[in-house]
């Protein structure tokens, strides 16, 4: 065990964890932060995403000892009042079915806004094809990604 300081959504954080915890542990059971979601625990679906610098990153694949002086933004923290734009989007196209992969869709969503303010379809399938939905939300998620895109 060791103490981590870590910033999350501007805020720092001490935790005691090991060094070899992933992120996604630490996000939900040591800070309660349960927005973000466990799915297949081995970078492989996305629903775990969060933004490590900026950039979108399967939290359950990072390392608590890897993330310290960067900045992490988890979905809380993604907007004040759940107004990001691709989350009006998100509620105008009601994209979400059982919901579970929403958060790591609209995390790598929002990156893929922040680096490319106006994505063609097939710029949204190369940013978003990790991102997996099980729901097959696909199409909806595209539409509100190029809603928000129109409104930024
Ligand atoms: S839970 Fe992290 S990618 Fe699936
Ligand atoms: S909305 Fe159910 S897995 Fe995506």
């Amino acid at each position: 065990m060791a103490q981590y300081t870590i910033r999350i959504n501007g805020k720092e954080h001490q935790v005691d964890a090991t060094p070899d915890m992933p992120l996604l542990w630490v996000l939900r059971d040591i800070l309660g932060m349960r927005g973000t979601k466990f799915g297949c625990g081995k970078a492989l679906c996305g629903a775990c995403t969060v933004h490590f610098d900026g950039v979108a990153t399967r939290s359950c694949s990072l390392p608590v000892s890897a993330v310290q002086s960067s900045e992490i933004t988890t979905i809380e923290g993604l907007s004040e009042n759940g107004d990001h734009p691709l989350q009006q989007a998100w509620t105008e196209h009601v994209v979400p079915q059982c919901g579970y992969c929403q958060t790591g869709q609209i995390m790598s969503a929002a990156a893929l806004l922040r680096e490319n303010p106006s994505p063609t379809d097939e710029e949204i399938d190369n940013a978003m094809q990790g991102n997996l939905c099980r729901c097959g939300t696909y199409n909806r998620i595209k539409a509100a990604i190029h809603t928000a895109a129109d409104k930024k």
